[in-house]
């Protein structure tokens, strides 16, 4: 199995996808935190950096994303056959704006899940800042980025096809997930950050956003299923606000240096939380 190298020095798998909010950087420090155990269920697995480097014996990963999901599925499932394919759009002729607007809208109108899949990886790479953003009417709206190199992911898409074969990939929300979690599992939690300042919300993976209500409520869940025996970790920035939301929890505090605007400019460090509820 191939292995990348992060910036810590530890021997790590990158994910495929360009993910905002992707735990990569942060990886061992959740190793440190998580228990071992018989299955890791993540309910926002969104490029599933943490399952890639964590060994389970099986995996229930889900997200609201449906192109995501999609795209696993299939992968998963062809393995190299699906790589193949994705990267015959990665083509000097393709790097144009005009052909690139002319692909997200192809993405935006298909019904064939297998294109659209192969495509959310071009737009991945292609589009500005690894962004995936939806409009309110679930259409998928990022411009095209600047880009000297353009990299195929092929390793590890082929490290994911092979590392996650046996996982199960669900579209729901986070709820759902917790429905299906039992006392035995271990469940990571990486909801869309709360903002750190009222200036830098970014919470559109999907057309739905995630509010603070939503924060609440996984919150409100976390403290219910724990009183059930349940075994609950819940990634997030370190505020007065998530301190309070998590009060129930035993809550370890770290720095991570990553980028913290949409910009791309703004890298510096954010202080993050893990709430753990075990
Ligand atoms: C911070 S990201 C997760 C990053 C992931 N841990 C990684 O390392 O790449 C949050 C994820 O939550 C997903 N999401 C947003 N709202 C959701 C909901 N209501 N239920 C489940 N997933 C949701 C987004 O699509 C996104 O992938």
């Amino acid at each position: 199995m191939v292995k990348d190298k992060n910036n810590l020095g530890i021997d790590l798998m990158k994910p495929f996808l360009k993910w905002a909010g992707g735990k990569y950087k942060s990886i061992d420090k959740i190793k440190s935190v998580l228990p071992s155990g018989h299955r890791l269920v993540e309910p926002f697995c969104g490029s599933c950096a943490v399952s890639l480097n964590l060994d389970y014996e099986n995996y229930l990963l889900a997200d609201f994303n449906q192109d995501l999901i999609n795209l696993y599925k299939i992968l998963v499932a062809e393995n190299q056959h699906f790589i193949n394919y994705a990267k015959s759009f990665f083509t000097e002729e393709n790097r144009t704006s005009e052909k690139y607007y002319e692909l997200r809208y192809l993405f935006n109108t298909t019904n064939n899940i297998r294109l659209k899949s192969a495509l959310f990886v071009y737009l991945n790479r292609h589009g500005f800042n690894g962004l995936c953003r939806y409009n309110s009417k679930g259409l998928y709206n990022v411009p095209i980025g600047s880009y000297k190199t353009i990299y195929f992911p092929e390793l590890e898409m082929k490290n994911f096809a092979d590392k996650l074969k046996n996982a199960k990939f669900v579209c729901q929300s986070f709820e759902k997930t917790l429905q299906q979690a039992n006392k035995r599992d271990i469940v990571y939690c990486d909801p869309p950050y709360m903002p750190l300042n009222t200036k830098s919300s970014f919470t559109s993976y999907t057309e739905y956003g995630f509010e603070l209500d939503a924060q609440k409520y996984l919150a409100q869940l976390a403290d219910d299923y724990y009183d059930k025996g349940y075994k609950i970790f819940i990634s997030n920035h370190d505020t007065e606000l998530t301190q309070s939301l998590y009060k129930k929890s035993s809550i370890k505090s770290f720095d991570v240096r990553r980028m913290i605007s949409a910009n791309g400019t703004n890298r510096g460090f954010a202080p993050e939380l893990i709430a753990c509820y075990n």
